[in-house]
């Protein structure tokens, strides 16, 4: 194991004891309801009771709504959870090939959504970041999944500055997510005396935010050898360079595009050349996610670790609330690689990370917090920080 059980324990008691606020726990919660009301005014507004009157695979249902092939993905998510959660299907068969059949008309969500909006709103109007974001999805699911397969694209990848402002706030403004970059920079500060970080998928610079905010606090900054901070979007880059660059004049900063679905050593990162690859809710993005690892693999200098703060898949094949709108991506839904390692798009579950961990040659990994230790205080927990240590 690389990380050492006091940095495991530390980790671990501070997410219980400050991160995981009651707050975080009852939003998530509540986040959770909202999206199984939103997927049930979706099954109602799709006429799913009649189409699934007999069962049917996923494979089956977009040629009859007049969607994109893949867009099986997303209904095929969205109906395990209303099988699980709320029992509107029956789910039959292996959880990726299974048939759905109706079992009851779920009833019209629009009263209670609001009920739980503003039970969300009452925790802290940030928290409704998430879910304005749920709400887009719905309001535009059949748009992406239909009419602009790749609207849904344009907005994550920062094409269409109409939505910067949702995607801000659904990436940093939502307590729910920021809190990614606060556990990624708590274990960066744990693992590592100084060094170089070579940060991936930055985008509206969650990461960097909270990383240099903590380090200034605790006079830190020196441990910063270089920062070179990096995203497949100019925009988003530069954007960040406007606001760290004057904020910390002092780091040694590198701004750069970069795919992390291409060679690193192609895009001038030499090998051995960083003592930690940063990712906050990016490495999930890499198609084919064991070539991404045995990439930073090569970039870090012997002893070097990746972190990744991530969302993850606590049960191997749930959907995420957010998802929601995020299978709207033919790319989130798509692109990554299918394997044993991988059975799901984008997030991975524990086990699956210590997998790919393996086959890209790290010699450890660690998952943080301790997830199991944690269940009985937060039963709905989805973050995690996944370190490999070369
Ligand atoms: C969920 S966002 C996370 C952004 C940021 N780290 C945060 O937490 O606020 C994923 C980021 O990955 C970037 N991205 C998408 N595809 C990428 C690729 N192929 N290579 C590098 N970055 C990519 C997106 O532009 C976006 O900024």
């Amino acid at each position: 194991m690389s990380v050492s059980e006091k940095l495991r324990a530390d980790f671990t008691g501070w997410c219980r004891d400050t991160l995981f606020t009651a707050d975080v726990r009852e939003a998530t919660r509540l986040i959770n309801r909202y999206c199984d009301l939103q997927l049930s005014g979706l099954y109602r507004d799709l006429g799913l009771s009649k189409l699934l009157a007999t069962p049917k695979t996923a494979e089956q249902l977009p040629a009859e709504l007049g969607f994109v092939d893949s867009a099986s993905i997303t209904l095929r998510d969205a109906l395990r959870r209303l099988g699980e959660r709320v029992g509107t299907v029956k789910v039959e068969g292996p959880p990726l090939q299974a048939s759905y059949q109706h079992v009851t008309e779920p009833e019209d969500p629009t009263a209670e959504l609001a009920e739980v909006r503003d039970a969300i709103a009452a925790i802290g109007e940030d928290y409704t970041a998430a879910t304005d974001f749920i709400d887009f999805g719905r309001d535009s699911f059949v748009k992406s999944l239909k009419d602009d397969p790749d609207y849904m694209d344009k907005l994550l990848s920062g094409r269409m500055s109409d939505f910067a402002e949702l995607w801000h706030r659904a990436t940093n403004v939502d307590p729910l997510q920021d809190l990614h970059g606060a556990m990624g920079a708590r274990v960066i500060d744990g693992l590592i005396e100084k060094g170089s970080i070579l940060e991936i998928g930055g985008g509206t610079g969650n990461g960097a935010r909270h990383l240099f905010s903590l380090l200034e606090a605790e006079d830190k900054l020196d441990k910063i050898e270089q920062y070179i901070f990096t995203d497949i979007s100019m925009r988003f880059v530069l954007a960040s360079k406007h606001e760290f660059g004057k904020k910390y004049p002092g780091v040694n900063w590198g701004w750069k595009f970069f795919d992390l679905n291409k060679a690193f050593v192609e895009q001038k990162i030499p090998d051995a050349s960083v003592d930690v690859v940063y990712a906050v809710n990016a490495a999930h993005v890499a198609k084919d996610i064991v070539a991404f690892l045995k990439g930073c693999h090569g970039a870090l200098r012997p002893g070097g670790h990746v972190v990744f703060a991530e969302r993850i898949r606590v049960n191997q094949y749930e959907m995420a609330p957010r998802e929601l709108t995020l299978n709207l991506s033919i790319y989130h839904r798509s692109a990554p690689m299918k394997a044993d390692y991988r059975p799901m798009h984008c997030y991975l579950a524990p086990e699956n990370w210590h997998e790919v961990m393996r086959l890209a040659g790290f010699s450890s990994c660690d998952v943080l917090p301790d997830i199991e230790g944690l269940s009985g205080d937060f039963p709905d927990q989805y973050a995690a920080v996944i370190v490999g240590t070369k």
